[in-house]
Parts: C-alpha cells; sequence; structure tokens
C-alpha cells in the first residue's frame, strides 16, 4: 500500500519523520537526560573500553557507517575503521582481542556483511548488529544489537533506512561517549534534545518538495554530476550521490569537497550540475570557497544550505533550504532534499524509481 503516494520511494521519503522518531522512541527517557539501548547493555563495558571498532556494510548501510565514524572518534576517542563487507571478507583483516565489529543492514540478509561477520567472529571480534529487519540473518549471527525500527522499506532505493542507521548510529556513539567519560553530561543532553528536534527539521526539509521538484526539471538531461560536502556531510554527498545514480541513471559522484582539487575538478563546464551540502557549520568557509571554484569554472551548483544564507543564495545558481542544527546532526536533514531530488529527476526521466533496473532489494548472493 504506497499510502496515497504515486510511489513507494516517496512515501518511504516523508514517512522520515515518524519512522526516525521510532528509532529513538523508547530509547531516550522521557526528560531526555538518558539513552538507554536494551540491546546493548551486556556489551557496554567492551564497547567502552574497545581498542578499536570496525564499522562494517554494503551501499548506503556503508555511509551510514562512515557518518556513524565521524561521531565515535569525536565523542568517543575511539579509533573507528569503516570498510565494504565486500572486501573485508576477503582480505586478512587484521582483528585484535577486544575489537568491536558493528554491522549495518537494513535488511540483515547481504551475503557479504553476513559473511564478513561469521568470519570477525571466528577471529574473536564481538559482533553487534544495526538492523531492521527483525529475526534476519545478520541479527541472528551477533552477539547483541539494536534494531532501527524504520518499518518496511519497499523502495529498491533506500531512504528512510539510512536515516533510522544514522539516528540509532548517533544514539550509540553518545550513549558509549557518556558511559566512556568522553563526553560532559552538558554536551550529551544539547545533543540529545538535538535528536529530538529532529523530527520536525525533516518536516521543514520536507516541505521544500515543490522547489526541489522546479529544481530537477532544469537539471534532469545531465550526464554527469558532483555530490560535495565535508565532514558529517562528506558521507551525506556520497549518499544522495548514489541516491541519483540508483534511481535516474545519472553518473553521479560524491567527493570530499577538499579533493575536488585533486581530480574530478577537471570534469567542471558548464553542462555540469554540483551539488553542494553547505550548511553553516565549521566546515562553511571551506565549502564555499570550493563553491567559487566550480562556479570559476562555469559548474552549476545547487547548493543545500541553512535557511537565510543569503550570501551563499546569490553566489550559486539554485539552492534547497534545510533548518540548521547541530553538524552532529546534521546528515538526518541534510539528506532529506538529495533524496527528493534524485526521487524528481528519476520521474522527470520516466525511470522506475521503486524498482531500477538491475537494483534488487536484497543483496543475497555476492
Ligand atoms: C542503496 C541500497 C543498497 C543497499 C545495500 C546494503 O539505496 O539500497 O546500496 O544499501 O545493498 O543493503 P542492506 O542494508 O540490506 O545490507
Amino acid at each position: 500500500d504506497k499510502g496515497g503516494y504515486e510511489h513507494y520511494m516517496l512515501k518511504e521519503i516523508y514517512e522520515q519523520p515518524t519512522t526516525i522518531e521510532q528509532s529513538f522512541k523508547g530509547r531516550i527517557a522521557v526528560d531526555g537526560k538518558s539513552i538507554v539501548l536494551g540491546g546493548l547493555i551486556d556489551v557496554m563495558p567492551q564497547l567502552v573500553k574497545a581498542p578499536r571498532i570496525i564499522i562494517l556494510g554494503c551501499g548506503t548501510s556503508w555511509h551510514a557507517g562512515l557518518v556513524a565514524e565521524y561521531l565515535i572518534e569525536t565523542y568517543c576517542r575511539i579509533p573507528v575503521e569503516v570498510e565494504y563487507a565486500s572486501e573485508f571478507r576477503y582480505r586478512t583483516p587484521v582483528i585484535n582481542k577486544g575489537d568491536v565489529i558493528i554491522a549495518v543492514s537494513q535488511s540483515g540478509e547481504t551475503a557479504d556483511t553476513l559473511a564478513a561477520i561469521k568470519k570477525a567472529k571466528e577471529d574473536g571480534a564481538i559482533i553487534i548488529g544495526v538492523c531492521n529487519v527483525v529475526g534476519s540473518s545478520i541479527p541472528r549471527e551477533t552477539h547483541a544489537g539494536v534494531y532501527t525500527h524504520a518499518g518496511v522499506e519497499i523502495g529498491v532505493a533506500s531512504t528512510k533506512a539510512f536515516t533510522a542507521q544514522v539516528t540509532v548510529l548517533t544514539l550509540m556513539a553518545i550513549q558509549i561517549a557518556k558511559e566512556k567519560g568522553s563526553i560532559d553530561q552538558s554536551e550529551y543532553e544539547i545533543l540529545i534534545q538535538e535528536i529530538l528536534e529532529v523530527p520536525n527539521k525533516v518536516r521543514v526539509a520536507l516541505s521544500k518538495e515543490d522547489k526541489i521538484k522546479s529544481i530537477s526539471d532544469k537539471y534532469s538531461d545531465a550526464v554527469n554530476a558532483l555530490y560535495l560536502g565535508r565532514g558529517y556531510l562528506f558521507p551525506v554527498a556520497l549518499e544522495g550521490a548514489l541516491k541519483l545514480k540508483e534511481v535516474s541513471y545519472i553518473h553521479a559522484e560524491g567527493y570530499a569537497a577538499g579533493e575536488m582539487k585533486h581530480g574530478p575538478i577537471a570534469l567542471v563546464d558548464d553542462n555540469l550540475p554540483v551539488v553542494a551540502v553547505a550548511p553553516k557549520d565549521h566546515y562553511y568557509e571551506k565549502v564555499v570557497s570550493n563553491i567559487q571554484e566550480v562556479k570559476a569554472r562555469k559548474g552549476n551548483v545547487i547548493a543545500v544550505l541553512n535557511e537565510g544564507d543569503l550570501n551563499l543564495k546569490e553566489m550559486v545558481n539554485d539552492f534547497i533550504e534545510i533548518p540548521s542544527c547541530h553538524p552532529a546532526i546534521s546528515p538526518l536533514v541534510a539528506v532529506i532534499p538529495l533524496q527528493l531530488l534524485a526521487y524528481h529527476i528519476a520521474l522527470n526521466r520516466g525511470c522506475d524509481v521503486d524498482q531500477p533496473r538491475n537494483l534488487a532489494k536484497s543483496v543475497t548472493v555476492e
């Protein structure tokens, strides 16, 4: 049932205020001062003293893992590696005593992720799952875990499962930090408050759909597209590019904005749309200078920016506003316009957004 929407992908994009809330509900105390992750209670001591955390996933789930890398390193001061499960399983990865593996998977059935955790388990690692489908194969192989509670995701391109994964991984990161003592109580409470405000900020981001649709009409004939972001928003740039290529078949690449001059800038000409995720965070000035570099080469910049950023609005070809939020929480809000942009461009191109060619919802073979 598409609930009145034209496609499952659109329905699932619009479900996100609710699904994000489902992912934190019951896990944040009513007074907003603590987090309880029931599924992690037994392994919290190991997480707190973990010498290293390795996050495994594929595709969108790997992108959620990248967001978690920034969070865990910032707040928990634990070294993190994020690996493609398909690579990890065939390497000879070094797993030391005490290392913790976090497997991220919507379906819980991805063959590579499943094989990777089986291997790490044999090597003695503690395995934690962050999965959506309850009772699926990956959660059955893990020692502990947290379900993402996004509900059934039918659109092949993952949307609400991604924001649910990021929500859960954010709760995990700040709770590990809290138990470890690497975050102070006030920062901890600020972050909890920010998480509680996400559903409303996502609603505001969704309200820009008409604007996004009109932007999509200008860029639907693109052959290539570049997505740029920094820090917490670098994985969001990767995810935006993946969404576009999956549903519209436009070749798109996500890049850390600072890497642009090391190669991709050679692609910039007056045919190239460049989507720059540029809210007013710590990296704002740097992303703006990357945008200027694109503009100087006649690229078309579509900026995802904060409401009221007149300076940047003047500089770019098109812009999509998002509410401002704490940088650590910003992926949850900034990804919304990128999902809608991919959806509308794909529709304009007559693509089957719910069932893109060559893709399967759950990749149970390697
Ligand atoms: C992207 C997408 C895929 C999956 C990947 C992992 O929209 O759907 O990239 O994210 O196949 O799947 P799960 O999360 O089920 O392990």
